[in-house]
């Protein structure tokens, strides 16, 4: 069956996101484009990706590096033109790989031209397209906060009213009880749905159907209203894979998003596992070591939960997040070990793998001083926390460990000047460490980080058990090993990895003669229980 024709294509498929700002530059002004991208279609299918996750192109003020559009309907010409965009969708399609827009529908630009029309009058058609409320001038309608911190209330002189924005000032919540709202965002998607993309990922889609006046900002009543009546407009017309980024949700909830009759979503993003390492209801910046047996019981959860009533995205990084290998790894001694320790524990899993730019080199964070991060979100805490009396080196460990710039510096082809990046001046700093570290090195070695990622993605095409068996945590309450099994009716696969940096024997006891090994970041050829830093295995045998 042609992989168009399979309306379950997805559940096969690995995804790669590219951050565009920082991927590959092509005329020299410091910002990745996507010209630059189709330079890198061919990187891509060696890779043996499906489809690529295009974070935001679209027309933008880039106040939040373009997650604030002013144009759903066009490039901003940072990134290039709508004819650009067309022959990426194009290019791509014969190197195999589909083009997966992001649709940030929760709130649009200040700069938009609904935006510019509602905040002229309140009897102005658009005025009803965002959510306003009566007020007085410093005394907002009440104390909800945005996620980049202050208040989430504006005042407008002009209408005497406030209006709400989860995100920056810059970035106003649309009005999704609006009918009219409602419909041109379909529209919307249906154009591009015309131009042949693949698929949708949906941004904080769970803030949509907010209701501020009862303080609810996620999963508000009507959110599967709308997004049913969304995809039944849309999505549902073609074999799309459509993703939601989801904070709030709990298994049950994902349960409804990624229902197979395929009503709302093919899945969701969930981030129970994301936030573990952060104290108890406070913010991402107050950090805490990993808590390593609940790491595994969410993640165990989430993979009994969904099987056969949903289905799972599976992600360490994305745009937002930290570097897997500096965060739960050891991006000094074991970097390479740690990087592929933790492909192999995810890869393994059931879902739909997602992969972040420069995650398949095993890229790290970054620490740069204050005055080199360009990211909103970390800027506004700086301030914030200095203004309360933080330390400085408190803050910065923070931004150490959690900024967002740490996903967004450029990525690493080369060992030329700026990586390979750019011929000019690239908007953000590389990473000093691309000298070693980066792609074209990686792609002559057989053992490179590159190569297992390039190894999983082929495992998963090849055995079914990687799409349908079903998973059982092993080792509960093992402190060194994260290990577990997938079984179907004729194959079985067992996933053993040593998390940690310290030598351990693995206790779990199995024929393990009888099975072969798919992987060993090691490559190890006679195999024992005692396992190395980091070491990670895949144990497979055909039952029948
Ligand atoms: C989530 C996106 O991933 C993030 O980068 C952005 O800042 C917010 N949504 C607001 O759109």
């Amino acid at each position: 069956m042609s992989a168009e024709r399979n309306r379950d294509w997805w559940k096969k498929a690995v995804i790669y996101q590219i951050y565009p700002r920082s991927f590959q530059d092509s005329n020299g002004d410091g910002i990745g484009d996507l010209k630059g991208i189709i330079r890198r279609l061919s990187y891509l299918e060696e890779l043996g990706i499906d489809a690529v996750w295009l974070s935001p192109v679209y027309q933008s003020p880039q106040d939040d590096n373009g997650y604030d559009i002013s144009d759903y309907q066009d490039i901003d010409p940072i990134f290039g033109t709508l004819e650009d965009m067309e022959d990426l969708i194009q290019e791509a399609e014969k190197h195999h790989i589909k083009i997966i827009m992001d649709l940030v529908l929760n709130h649009s630009s200040d700069e938009h031209r609904w935006f510019k029309e509602a905040k002229k009058s309140r009897e102005n058609p658009y005025h009803d397209y965002y959510i306003w409320r009566d007020g007085e001038e410093g005394t907002p309608p009440n104390d909800l906060r945005g996620c980049f911190g202050g208040s989430a209330w504006e005042w407008v002189p002009q209408v005497k009213q406030y209006y709400f924005h989860q995100f920056s000032v810059k970035q106003p919540d649309l009005n999704w009880e609006n009918e009219k709202v409602r419909q041109e965002i379909y529209q919307m998607i249906n154009w591009w749905m015309e131009k042949g993309v693949g698929g949708f990922r949906l941004d904080v889609i769970d803030k949509i159907a907010k209701e501020p006046d009862r303080m609810i900002t996620d999963n508000g009543p009507r959110l599967h209203e709308f997004i049913q009546e969304m995809s039944r407009e849309t999505f549902q017309k073609a074999a799309l894979i459509t993703v939601g980024e989801a904070w709030g949700a709990t298994p049950e909830i994902a349960r409804r998003y990624s229902n197979p009759d395929g009503s709302e979503f093919s899945m969701v993003f969930q981030f129970e596992h994301i936030e573990l390492d952060q104290q108890q209801g406070k913010e991402k910046w107050d950090l805490a070591p990993l808590p390593f047996l609940k790491l595994k019981q969410v993640l165990a959860r989430w993979q009994k939960e969904l099987y056969q009533k949903g289905w799972n995205s599976l992600f360490w990084d994305n745009h937002d997040l930290p570097r897997i290998v500096s965060r739960w790894g050891n991006d000094k001694t074991y970097r390479e070990e740690s990087a592929k320790m933790l492909a192999v524990l995810l890869h393994g899993m059931q879902g739909t793998p997602y992969i972040y730019q420069g995650e398949e080199l095993g890229m790290t964070n970054a620490r740069y001083s204050i005055e080199e991060y360009r990211d909103i979100e970390t800027l506004n805490m700086y301030r914030e926390r200095r203004e309360k009396g933080y330390k400085e080196s408190d803050i910065m460990a923070s931004v150490y460990a959690k900024s967002r710039d740490n996903a967004r510096t450029p990525m690493q082809w080369d060992s030329t000047e700026n990586a390979g990046f750019t011929e000019g001046v690239p908007w953000i700093k590389v990473n000093p460490n691309y000298v070693k570290l980066n792609a074209e090195q990686q792609m002559q070695d057989a053992d490179s980080v590159f190569a297992c990622y390039q190894t999983l993605i082929r495992l998963r095409k090849k055995y079914e058990v990687f799409t349908d068996g079903t998973f059982a945590l092993l080792l509960e309450d093992d402190h060194d090993f994260f290990a577990y099994a997938r079984e179907n009716q004729n194959e079985k696969m067992i996933v053993v990895c040593n998390f940690y940096e310290k030598m351990a024997d693995c206790q779990y006891k199995e024929d393990w003669e009888h099975m072969e090994l798919l992987y060993d970041n090691y490559h190890m050829e006679k195999q024992d229980h005692r396992y190395r830093p980091y070491e990670a295995r895949i144990y497979y045998r055909k039952k029948r």
